[in-house]
């Protein structure tokens, strides 16, 4: 595998966290690192909330710990410059948030709600647009001397039918983005349907004379599709997203493989069941229990996917109620 570099920021190998809404938190971000992934941004986060309402309110979902973490992302939305410029001060104002390694912009989330502010996906659409977001984040980091890279993650297109973006890449490229992530879905597709790495080679190409790294992203879930992906599109790296949910494990499977080193085995129940708690350890850290366990119960269920008994366990976690539950509910099996 040859090093990427993002930036200034050398990183360890090509692969990964993609963000993800609900799962992305830190205790989990921290694990996918420690298990091999070379960084994991933070969900998307509002950069209009930002701007208006300060970091208190998004603060849980973009907390980063350098620390802990090695190279952090916060991933940033929204459809105004302004509103990127301001989120950006305010971020490089908080302490800790100042010490973010990457700042990633959000122009593939497909969900009505952000795409009807004309952010997310819909920025694909306006290309001018999404260049401005990128030079005035660039213009923003540069006016405070920090050498900060910014980021894009986004789609193959937004219309059905759409079959990569090349014009689209080549404008973020233009505009001084430091590295392009492309998922290979449409916006109507959302999750669904194949992934198409031919989309995503067309966008690849579109960019291959430019010196910055190009991702891929979608429905890797081993060594082999890791492997498909990186040889039909050509591209630098790869993110991994869901097959990563309760399975950080992925991480140093993909990486040992892509290395052309032997692949560690898959993890057996009693270490599944200790990655799980020690998630809801982390998340405990800095949420209420109550809410803790609340939030973690859409996640938990991928912990435990697959292992003997495991419909019955995830009946009774998905409505624990507190971490004693969730530990006798796991050291009943
Ligand atoms: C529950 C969930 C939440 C997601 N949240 C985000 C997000 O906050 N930001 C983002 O860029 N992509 C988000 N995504 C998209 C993923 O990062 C990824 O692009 C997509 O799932 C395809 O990759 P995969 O097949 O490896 O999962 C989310 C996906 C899922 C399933």
């Amino acid at each position: 595998m040859k090093s990427v570099k993002i930036g200034e920021i050398v990183l360890k190998n090509p692969v990964a966290l993609s963000p993800m809404a609900g799962v992305s938190s830190l205790p989990f971000r921290v694990i996918c690192n420690g298990m091999g992934a070379c960084y994991s941004p933070t969900e998307l986060v509002s950069a209009r909330s930002i701007r208006f309402n300060g970091v208190d309110k998004s603060y849980r979902y973009m907390r980063i710990s350098p620390e802990e973490e090695g190279i952090t992302a916060i991933q940033l939305f929204g459809s105004e410059p302004e509103d990127f410029e301001a989120a950006i001060e305010t971020i490089m104002e908080t302490p800790v948030l100042n010490k973010v390694s990457i700042i990633d912009i959000n122009m593939g989330c497909p969900v009505p709600k952000v795409v009807k502010t004309g952010s997310g996906s819909a920025l694909m659409e306006d290309p001018v647009r999404a260049s401005n977001i990128v030079k005035a984040c660039k213009k923003t980091l540069e006016g405070l001397r920090v050498k900060i890279p910014v980021t894009v993650k986004t789609r193959t297109g937004f219309k059905a039918g759409d079959n990569g973006k090349p014009d689209f890449a080549k404008a973020l490229a233009d505009a001084g983005c430091d590295m392009i992530c492309v998922h290979g879905r449409t916006r109507p597709q959302m999750y669904q349907g194949e992934s198409s790495v031919r989309a995503i080679a067309v966008m690849r190409e579109a960019v291959r004379d430019y010196v910055i790294p190009f991702f891929a992203n979608g429905d890797i879930c081993d060594v082999d599709s890791a492997r498909k992906v990186i040889e039909q599109t050509g591209c630098d790296g790869i993110m991994i997203g869901r097959a990563a949910r309760g399975n950080p494990w992925i991480f140093e499977q993909v990486t040992a493989g892509l290395a052309g080193k032997e692949i560690p085995a898959c993890p057996y129940s009693g270490e599944r069941k200790k990655m799980l708690i020690r998630e809801l350890e982390g998340r405990l850290k800095y949420l209420p229990e109550e809410t803790a366990v609340r939030e973690f119960r859409s996640v938990m269920p991928f912990y435990i996917k697959g292992l003997p008994g495991g419909n019955q366990i995830k009946v009774r976690l998905v409505n624990a109620k507190s971490f004693d539950e969730v530990k006798e509910i796991l050291d009943a099996d």
